[in-house]
């Protein structure tokens, strides 16, 4: 997660110059500070990508956390762990794209009772597949900080792009964001 200004791929370090057309022509408000991931590993047959935090059977998170406070709390990189230093606006969006159809999936709507770090999978029987959108590879899909979504297990090893935008509203930072030199952020 590394701030940088979205639409201007001149704000990313050239080390991720492999993206600089995506970030010039996909983001959510162009010119305003956005957060990037970008996560190239092997996805293992049978596993998912990206969820190796959950508690459950099934990978299904909301982006963000809460307390009881209804403080909304960033995770970061990962699904979050007490004590968090990062909060997030209620209105916050999040583009998600990747390069492998059917490794995510999105539920319409908002679990607004999500849990400290966002993992749902205790309400999984909420979201079933059939009612689940299913990323195809390439497509860009804007949620919400507490849209349900799930990191699928992938169905053979794969090397894996992820990507992800998230819009202004994140105060704070982890330790463990990646910084950018041309991007100052407290
Ligand atoms: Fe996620």
């Amino acid at each position: 997660m590394m701030p940088y200004i979205q639409g201007r791929s001149a704000s990313i370090p050239d080390i991720y110059a492999p993206y600089r057309e995506i970030v010039d022509s996909v983001f959510l408000r162009k010119g305003d500070i956005g957060f990037l991931t970008i996560d190239e590993s092997l996805a293992t047959e049978g596993k998912p990508h990206r969820g190796q935090r959950a508690q459950y059977a099934r990978a299904l998170h909301t982006e963000a956390g809460r307390d009881p406070n209804k403080i909304y709390y960033g995770w970061g990189g990962g699904w979050g762990k007490a004590p968090h230093r990062v909060t997030l606006d209620r209105g916050v969006r999040i583009l998600l794209a990747n390069n492998l159809d059917e490794s995510c999936a999105v539920w319409d709507g908002e679990h607004e009772d999500t849990s400290p770090d966002g993992d749902i999978g205790h309400a999984a029987a909420q979201y079933p597949y059939r009612d689940a959108t299913f990323l195809r590879a390439g497509d860009v899909h804007e949620i919400g900080i507490l849209t349900p979504h799930e990191s699928l297990p992938v169905p053979r090893d794969f090397n894996r792009q992820f990507l992800r935008i998230i819009s202004s509203g994140v105060h704070g930072r982890e330790e463990y964001f990646t910084r950018n030199p041309l991007v100052p952020f407290n």
